[in-house]
Protein backbone atom coordinates (compact mmCIF):
# COMPACT_ATOMS: atom_id res chain seq x y z
CA UNK A 1 0.00 0.00 0.00
CA UNK A 2 1.48 3.70 -1.07
CA UNK A 3 1.08 6.12 1.81
CA UNK A 4 2.71 9.89 1.72
CA UNK A 5 5.43 11.21 4.14
CA UNK A 6 7.36 13.85 4.93
CA UNK A 7 10.67 12.73 4.32
CA UNK A 8 13.71 13.84 5.29
CA UNK A 9 17.29 13.14 2.78
CA UNK A 10 20.20 14.81 2.91
CA UNK A 11 21.62 16.37 0.16
CA UNK A 12 24.91 16.67 -1.46
CA UNK A 13 26.12 19.38 0.76
CA UNK A 14 24.92 17.37 3.83
CA UNK A 15 21.71 19.89 4.33
CA UNK A 16 18.60 17.88 5.48
CA UNK A 17 15.89 18.86 3.14
CA UNK A 18 12.44 17.31 4.07
CA UNK A 19 9.63 17.28 1.20
CA UNK A 20 6.18 14.96 0.86
CA UNK A 21 6.80 11.70 -0.60
CA UNK A 22 5.11 8.47 -1.53
CA UNK A 23 6.00 5.57 0.10
CA UNK A 24 5.19 2.05 -0.07
CA UNK A 25 4.27 0.27 3.20
CA UNK A 26 7.54 -2.20 2.79
CA UNK A 27 10.00 0.97 3.40
CA UNK A 28 8.48 0.74 6.96
CA UNK A 29 10.75 -0.83 9.32
CA UNK A 30 9.94 -4.02 11.29
CA UNK A 31 7.31 -4.63 14.05
CA UNK A 32 4.14 -5.99 14.44
CA UNK A 33 0.88 -3.51 14.87
CA UNK A 34 0.55 -1.24 11.75
CA UNK A 35 -0.97 2.15 13.00
CA UNK A 36 -2.83 4.64 10.44
CA UNK A 37 -1.44 8.16 12.13
CA UNK A 38 -4.17 10.56 12.91
CA UNK A 39 -2.06 13.23 14.68
CA UNK A 40 1.44 13.73 15.10
CA UNK A 41 2.94 16.58 17.53
CA UNK A 42 6.17 19.02 16.95
CA UNK A 43 8.59 18.49 19.76
CA UNK A 44 12.32 19.88 20.69
CA UNK A 45 13.71 16.50 19.60
CA UNK A 46 11.50 16.60 16.43
CA UNK A 47 13.28 19.68 15.37
CA UNK A 48 16.45 18.24 15.92
CA UNK A 49 15.96 15.54 13.31
CA UNK A 50 14.42 17.80 10.89
CA UNK A 51 17.47 19.63 11.25
CA UNK A 52 19.98 16.98 11.04
CA UNK A 53 21.52 18.30 14.35
CA UNK A 54 21.95 16.38 17.60
CA UNK A 55 22.99 12.91 16.30
CA UNK A 56 19.79 11.59 16.96
CA UNK A 57 19.12 10.15 13.62
CA UNK A 58 21.87 7.70 12.24
CA UNK A 59 20.33 7.16 8.70
CA UNK A 60 19.00 9.37 6.47
CA UNK A 61 15.59 9.05 4.48
CA UNK A 62 14.18 9.35 7.33
CA UNK A 63 10.58 10.13 8.66
CA UNK A 64 10.61 11.95 11.88
CA UNK A 65 7.91 12.74 14.26
CA UNK A 66 8.64 11.22 18.35
CA UNK A 67 5.14 10.77 18.81
CA UNK A 68 1.45 10.09 17.15
CA UNK A 69 -1.66 8.41 17.89
CA UNK A 70 -3.90 7.03 15.22
CA UNK A 71 -6.22 3.63 14.87
CA UNK A 72 -4.57 0.03 14.37
CA UNK A 73 -5.01 -1.18 10.98
CA UNK A 74 -3.34 -4.43 11.27
CA UNK A 75 -1.80 -6.27 14.24
CA UNK A 76 0.11 -9.41 14.87
CA UNK A 77 0.10 -8.52 18.68
CA UNK A 78 -2.32 -10.16 20.71
CA UNK A 79 -2.96 -6.81 22.55
CA UNK A 80 -4.31 -5.27 19.66
CA UNK A 81 -6.71 -5.50 17.33
CA UNK A 82 -7.87 -3.47 14.02
CA UNK A 83 -9.93 -0.38 15.34
CA UNK A 84 -8.26 0.09 18.22
CA UNK A 85 -6.63 3.46 18.98
CA UNK A 86 -3.48 3.45 19.87
CA UNK A 87 -1.17 6.47 21.40
CA UNK A 88 2.60 6.30 20.57
CA UNK A 89 5.48 8.17 22.37
CA UNK A 90 9.19 7.23 23.18
CA UNK A 91 11.12 4.20 22.52
CA UNK A 92 13.41 6.13 19.60
CA UNK A 93 10.84 6.03 16.92
CA UNK A 94 10.87 8.79 15.19
CA UNK A 95 14.96 8.79 15.70
CA UNK A 96 16.46 5.20 14.94
CA UNK A 97 12.74 4.19 12.79
CA UNK A 98 10.18 5.86 10.87
CA UNK A 99 7.84 8.00 13.41
CA UNK A 100 4.45 9.74 13.14
CA UNK A 101 5.22 12.15 10.01
CA UNK A 102 3.13 9.84 7.56
CA UNK A 103 0.03 8.66 7.21
CA UNK A 104 1.08 4.73 8.17
CA UNK A 105 3.68 3.66 11.16
CA UNK A 106 5.07 0.19 11.86
CA UNK A 107 5.97 -0.02 15.24
CA UNK A 108 6.35 -2.84 18.48
CA UNK A 109 3.23 -3.46 20.52
CA UNK A 110 5.29 -2.71 23.41
CA UNK A 111 5.34 0.74 22.65
CA UNK A 112 2.20 1.71 22.20
CA UNK A 113 -0.57 2.53 25.14
CA UNK A 114 -4.24 1.98 24.45
CA UNK A 115 -5.83 5.59 23.93
CA UNK A 116 -7.68 6.23 27.29
CA UNK A 117 -11.56 6.23 26.70
CA UNK A 118 -12.03 9.74 27.22
CA UNK A 119 -9.79 11.11 24.98
CA UNK A 120 -10.09 11.58 20.81
CA UNK A 121 -6.87 10.56 18.80
CA UNK A 122 -6.38 14.85 18.58
CA UNK A 123 -6.35 15.38 22.34
CA UNK A 124 -4.08 12.56 22.97
CA UNK A 125 -1.23 14.36 20.39
CA UNK A 126 -2.44 18.55 22.20
CA UNK A 127 -1.13 16.68 24.74
CA UNK A 128 1.82 14.79 23.27
CA UNK A 129 5.22 13.47 24.42
CA UNK A 130 5.75 17.14 26.42
CA UNK A 131 2.57 16.05 28.49
CA UNK A 132 3.37 12.38 29.42
CA UNK A 133 6.74 14.15 30.07
CA UNK A 134 4.90 16.73 32.62
CA UNK A 135 2.76 14.57 34.28
CA UNK A 136 5.16 11.88 35.06
CA UNK A 137 7.74 14.52 36.73
CA UNK A 138 4.23 15.79 38.66
CA UNK A 139 3.82 12.33 39.80
CA UNK A 140 7.49 12.16 40.98
CA UNK A 141 7.48 14.92 43.32
CA UNK A 142 4.30 13.83 44.39
CA UNK A 143 6.20 10.86 45.26
CA UNK A 144 8.29 12.63 46.99
CA UNK A 145 5.51 14.49 49.61
CA UNK A 146 5.01 17.47 47.26
CA UNK A 147 1.33 19.20 48.48
CA UNK A 148 0.04 22.45 46.89
CA UNK A 149 0.59 23.43 50.77
CA UNK A 150 4.23 23.11 50.62
CA UNK A 151 4.69 26.43 48.38
CA UNK A 152 5.65 27.24 45.41
CA UNK A 153 6.55 25.30 42.45
CA UNK A 154 8.70 26.81 39.97
CA UNK A 155 8.37 25.67 35.99
CA UNK A 156 10.87 27.01 33.90
CA UNK A 157 10.80 26.75 29.88
CA UNK A 158 7.26 27.42 30.65
CA UNK A 159 5.98 29.05 27.36
CA UNK A 160 7.20 25.44 25.40
CA UNK A 161 5.18 22.26 25.51
CA UNK A 162 6.60 20.80 28.45
CA UNK A 163 6.32 24.10 30.48
CA UNK A 164 2.99 25.21 29.40
CA UNK A 165 1.11 21.64 30.38
CA UNK A 166 3.02 21.31 33.56
CA UNK A 167 2.04 25.07 34.47
CA UNK A 168 -1.68 23.95 33.74
CA UNK A 169 -1.92 20.51 35.73
CA UNK A 170 0.04 22.17 38.14
CA UNK A 171 -2.33 25.19 38.67
CA UNK A 172 -5.42 23.12 38.32
CA UNK A 173 -4.81 20.88 41.36
CA UNK A 174 -4.44 24.68 43.12
CA UNK A 175 -0.30 24.43 43.07
CA UNK A 176 1.33 28.26 43.08
CA UNK A 177 3.51 28.04 40.06
CA UNK A 178 5.96 30.43 39.30
CA UNK A 179 6.58 30.43 35.54
CA UNK A 180 9.83 31.15 33.84
CA UNK A 181 9.77 32.85 30.45
CA UNK A 182 12.35 34.09 28.24
CA UNK A 183 9.38 36.49 26.27
CA UNK A 184 6.87 38.76 26.71
CA UNK A 185 4.39 37.50 24.72
CA UNK A 186 3.86 34.22 26.52
CA UNK A 187 3.07 36.19 30.08
CA UNK A 188 -0.53 36.55 29.41
CA UNK A 189 -0.96 32.95 28.06
CA UNK A 190 0.89 31.66 31.36
CA UNK A 191 -1.21 33.80 33.52
CA UNK A 192 -4.23 32.33 31.44
CA UNK A 193 -3.06 29.03 32.37
CA UNK A 194 -3.27 29.89 35.89
CA UNK A 195 0.80 30.29 37.11
CA UNK A 196 0.32 33.15 39.87
CA UNK A 197 3.80 34.81 39.87
CA UNK A 198 5.83 34.94 36.25
CA UNK A 199 9.66 35.21 36.21
CA UNK A 200 11.88 36.66 33.88
CA UNK A 201 14.09 33.88 32.33
CA UNK A 202 17.36 36.87 33.11
CA UNK A 203 16.40 36.62 36.96
CA UNK A 204 17.41 33.04 37.08
CA UNK A 205 20.79 33.58 34.18
CA UNK A 206 22.85 35.34 36.27
CA UNK A 207 25.56 32.58 37.90
CA UNK A 208 25.41 33.59 41.77
CA UNK A 209 28.60 33.85 43.89
CA UNK A 210 26.82 32.39 46.95
CA UNK A 211 26.64 28.77 47.83
CA UNK A 212 22.96 28.91 48.99
CA UNK A 213 20.28 31.31 48.65
CA UNK A 214 17.36 32.03 50.53
CA UNK A 215 15.04 28.69 50.10
CA UNK A 216 11.99 29.46 48.09
CA UNK A 217 11.12 26.91 46.29
CA UNK A 218 8.94 23.67 47.51
CA UNK A 219 9.62 21.72 43.77
CA UNK A 220 11.18 22.65 40.18
CA UNK A 221 9.98 21.66 36.71
CA UNK A 222 13.04 21.98 34.67
CA UNK A 223 12.76 21.11 30.88
CA UNK A 224 15.64 24.01 30.38
CA UNK A 225 18.87 22.52 32.62
CA UNK A 226 21.93 24.76 31.54
CA UNK A 227 23.33 27.70 34.37
CA UNK A 228 19.70 29.08 35.88
CA UNK A 229 19.71 25.02 37.28
CA UNK A 230 22.72 25.82 38.92
CA UNK A 231 20.75 29.11 40.28
CA UNK A 232 17.72 27.33 41.39
CA UNK A 233 19.21 24.78 43.30
CA UNK A 234 20.68 26.78 45.71
CA UNK A 235 16.70 28.32 46.64
CA UNK A 236 15.29 24.55 46.68
CA UNK A 237 13.75 24.00 49.89
CA UNK A 238 14.67 21.49 52.82
CA UNK A 239 13.99 17.95 51.48
CA UNK A 240 12.05 18.86 48.28
CA UNK A 241 12.57 17.63 45.04
CA UNK A 242 13.96 19.50 41.49
CA UNK A 243 12.25 17.47 38.21
CA UNK A 244 14.87 17.43 35.22
CA UNK A 245 13.55 17.05 32.07
CA UNK A 246 15.45 18.95 29.33
CA UNK A 247 18.15 20.71 27.81
CA UNK A 248 16.70 23.85 26.12
CA UNK A 249 19.10 25.89 27.83
CA UNK A 250 22.08 23.74 28.02
CA UNK A 251 23.35 20.69 29.00
CA UNK A 252 25.65 21.41 31.79
CA UNK A 253 25.69 24.00 34.87
CA UNK A 254 28.02 25.06 37.79
CA UNK A 255 27.08 22.90 40.26
CA UNK A 256 28.22 22.36 44.00
CA UNK A 257 26.98 19.30 46.44
CA UNK A 258 25.80 21.81 49.07
CA UNK A 259 22.41 21.80 48.30
CA UNK A 260 21.68 17.99 48.65
CA UNK A 261 24.22 17.68 51.61
CA UNK A 262 22.91 20.67 53.96
CA UNK A 263 19.02 21.09 52.61
CA UNK A 264 18.59 16.75 51.23
CA UNK A 265 17.51 18.43 48.12
CA UNK A 266 16.46 15.44 45.73
CA UNK A 267 17.24 15.89 41.89
CA UNK A 268 15.00 13.76 39.50
CA UNK A 269 15.94 12.40 35.94
CA UNK A 270 12.69 12.36 33.93
CA UNK A 271 12.93 10.17 31.18
CA UNK A 272 9.54 9.39 29.36
CA UNK A 273 11.20 7.76 26.52
CA UNK A 274 12.32 4.56 28.08
CA UNK A 275 9.00 4.64 30.72
CA UNK A 276 7.88 1.59 31.58
CA UNK A 277 4.15 0.70 30.24
CA UNK A 278 2.39 0.68 33.41
CA UNK A 279 4.21 3.81 33.87
CA UNK A 280 2.50 5.60 30.46
CA UNK A 281 -0.38 4.41 30.91
CA UNK A 282 -1.30 5.61 34.23
CA UNK A 283 0.30 8.74 33.03
CA UNK A 284 -1.96 8.65 30.25
CA UNK A 285 -5.17 7.73 32.66
CA UNK A 286 -3.93 10.69 35.00
CA UNK A 287 -4.18 12.95 31.63
CA UNK A 288 -7.18 11.93 30.81
CA UNK A 289 -8.97 12.92 34.08
CA UNK A 290 -6.68 16.10 35.17
CA UNK A 291 -6.26 18.15 31.59
CA UNK A 292 -8.26 20.92 30.40
CA UNK A 293 -8.30 20.52 26.76
CA UNK A 294 -10.44 23.60 26.51
CA UNK A 295 -8.42 25.79 28.68
CA UNK A 296 -5.44 24.34 26.56
CA UNK A 297 -6.55 25.17 23.23
CA UNK A 298 -5.42 28.70 22.96
CA UNK A 299 -1.90 26.98 22.59
CA UNK A 300 -2.55 24.49 20.32
CA UNK A 301 -1.62 25.34 16.59
CA UNK A 302 -2.54 23.02 13.43
CA UNK A 303 -0.13 22.88 10.94
CA UNK A 304 0.06 21.09 7.43
CA UNK A 305 2.54 18.36 7.36
CA UNK A 306 5.04 20.16 4.70
CA UNK A 307 5.42 23.68 7.20
CA UNK A 308 7.05 21.15 9.79
CA UNK A 309 10.48 22.12 8.38
CA UNK A 310 9.55 25.43 9.17
CA UNK A 311 8.49 24.52 12.36
CA UNK A 312 11.26 22.51 13.51
CA UNK A 313 13.62 25.24 13.01
CA UNK A 314 11.28 27.77 15.35
CA UNK A 315 10.99 25.26 18.15
CA UNK A 316 15.03 24.76 18.12
CA UNK A 317 15.01 28.52 18.33
CA UNK A 318 12.44 28.85 21.50
CA UNK A 319 9.82 30.47 19.11
CA UNK A 320 7.03 27.99 19.61
CA UNK A 321 4.21 28.64 22.18
CA UNK A 322 2.42 25.81 23.83
CA UNK A 323 2.00 22.73 20.92
CA UNK A 324 1.65 22.36 17.87
CA UNK A 325 0.19 19.23 16.01
CA UNK A 326 -0.11 18.08 12.22
CA UNK A 327 -2.76 15.97 10.67
CA UNK A 328 -0.76 13.75 8.61
N1 LIG B 1 13.21 13.78 29.44
C1 LIG B 1 12.25 13.53 28.57
O1 LIG B 1 11.70 12.44 28.49
C2 LIG B 1 11.79 14.67 27.70
C3 LIG B 1 10.51 14.65 27.12
C4 LIG B 1 10.09 15.78 26.40
C5 LIG B 1 10.95 16.86 26.24
N2 LIG B 1 12.21 16.79 26.77
C6 LIG B 1 13.14 17.92 26.64
O2 LIG B 1 12.58 19.02 27.36
C7 LIG B 1 12.93 20.25 26.71
C8 LIG B 1 11.66 21.02 26.37
O3 LIG B 1 10.88 20.29 25.43
P1 LIG B 1 9.59 20.97 24.77
O4 LIG B 1 9.02 19.98 23.83
O5 LIG B 1 8.77 21.60 25.84
O6 LIG B 1 10.31 22.13 23.92
P2 LIG B 1 9.80 23.60 23.58
O7 LIG B 1 8.34 23.55 23.32
O8 LIG B 1 10.73 24.14 22.59
O9 LIG B 1 10.00 24.38 24.98
C9 LIG B 1 11.25 24.75 25.48
C10 LIG B 1 11.13 26.12 26.13
O10 LIG B 1 12.36 26.40 26.81
C11 LIG B 1 12.59 27.81 26.78
N3 LIG B 1 13.90 28.05 26.17
C12 LIG B 1 14.26 27.87 24.87
N4 LIG B 1 15.54 28.21 24.67
C13 LIG B 1 16.01 28.60 25.88
C14 LIG B 1 17.27 29.08 26.33
N5 LIG B 1 18.32 29.22 25.51
N6 LIG B 1 17.40 29.39 27.63
C15 LIG B 1 16.37 29.26 28.49
N7 LIG B 1 15.13 28.83 28.12
C16 LIG B 1 14.98 28.49 26.83
C17 LIG B 1 11.47 28.43 25.95
O11 LIG B 1 10.44 28.83 26.83
P3 LIG B 1 10.20 30.38 27.19
O12 LIG B 1 10.27 31.13 25.91
O13 LIG B 1 8.86 30.41 27.83
O14 LIG B 1 11.33 30.78 28.10
C18 LIG B 1 10.96 27.26 25.13
O15 LIG B 1 9.65 27.45 24.73
C19 LIG B 1 13.77 19.84 25.49
O16 LIG B 1 15.13 19.88 25.85
C20 LIG B 1 13.33 18.41 25.22
O17 LIG B 1 14.30 17.67 24.53
C21 LIG B 1 12.64 15.72 27.48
Amino acid sequence: MKFSALLSEKNEEGRVISSIKMLDESDLPAGNVLVKVEWAGLNYKDGLCLNGAGGLVRNYPHVAGIDFSGVVQSSSDERYKEGDKVILTGWRVGENRFGGYAELARVEGDYLVPLPKSMSTRDAMVIGTAGLTAQLAISRLKENGLKPTNGEILVTGAGGGVGSIATLLLANENYEVVGVTGREETKAMLKMLGASVIMDRSDLAEPSKRVLESTRWAGVIDSVGGESLGNILKAVKSGAGVALIGLAGGATWNASVIPFIIRGVNLYGIDSVMASFEKRQKAWNELAQNFDQDKYAPLVSEVALDQLPEYGKRILKGEIMGRVIVQP
